[in-house]
């Protein structure tokens, strides 16, 4: 799960998969490289408050694991975890350590042994570096990850969709999906102009997410792009 940039609803189009697949029964794996910005949440008191303090009071990690119905310790989803909202590579340094490039593919790779899917949200967008020269994409080549790409419905989305499209297909990733959110119940001439454009610009299959009663996740929708999760057919390599 990439996006065009950071709070464009990658953890909300995330838990939405993970809680579908959960749902059908699957047994759900979920991964976040490094998690930043948990200074932001630590005022705000306990982080196993109910599901409706969506994204005031739960860091991704934690949303992730309630949408999976998953087990995973805090260390299993996001093995590197960071006070500071900055881009990881910084966060890391502030620390005074370096993220592992191997560490983080063994702990991909742990986290979805014995899953049915695993759901990978990546931090901010798809050219954020993790480590100075290694790159979300990077990861995600490595992992062999297929993508969903989570962008607004509005002004400016056209060109922050199709650039993350070409990014990501010039490093030889496969874009499942773009999904649309919030998509407004009544869509603006603007936004439906902008739906058409992006899939026939993209060569890309669109799906658009409704505002979610984010509290309630037995009333969410179920997503196409469910299927690309799916260890079996996208096998984490
Ligand atoms: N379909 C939707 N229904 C309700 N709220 C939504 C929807 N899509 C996005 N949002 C809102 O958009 C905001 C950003 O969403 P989200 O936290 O998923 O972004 P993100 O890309 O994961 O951010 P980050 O880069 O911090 O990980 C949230 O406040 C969320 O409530
Ligand atoms: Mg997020």
């Amino acid at each position: 799960m990439t996006g065009t940039g950071t709070g464009v609803g990658k953890t909300v189009v995330a838990a939405v998969i993970a809680h579908t697949l959960a749902e059908e029964g699957k047994r759900v794996a979920v991964f976040k490289p490094a998690v930043t910005g948990l200074d932001d949440y630590a005022a705000d008191g306990p982080q196993s408050e109910p599901i409706g303090r969506f994204e005031a009071h739960r860091p991704d990690h934690v949303v992730l694991r309630e949408a999976a119905r998953s087990s995973q310790g805090d260390e299993e989803v996001a093995p590197y975890r960071y006070g500071p909202p900055m881009s990881p590579h910084l966060a890391a340094e502030l620390a005074g350590e370096q993220i592992s490039r191997e560490h983080l593919l063994d702990a991909a790779r742990t986290a979805a042994t014995g899953a049915d899917a695993l759901v990978c949200e990546g931090v901010g967008g798809l050219l954020v570096p993790l480590i100075p020269t290694y790159l979300v994409r990077d990861l995600a080549a490595d992992l062999a990850l297929p993508l969903v790409i989570a962008a607004a419905p509005g002004l400016g989305t056209i060109n922050h969709t199709l650039l993350t499209i070409e990014a990501a297909r010039s490093a030889g990733l496969n874009v499942e999906a773009v999904v649309l959110t919030p998509w407004p119940r009544i869509p603006s001439p603007v936004e439906e102009s902008n739906r058409q454009t992006i899939a026939t610009l993209g060569e890309i299959e669109i799906e658009t997410l409704p505002p979610l009663d984010l509290a309630g996740p037995q009333s969410w929708p179920r997503l196409r792009s469910c299927a690309g999760a799916e260890v079996s057919s996208g096998k984490v390599e």
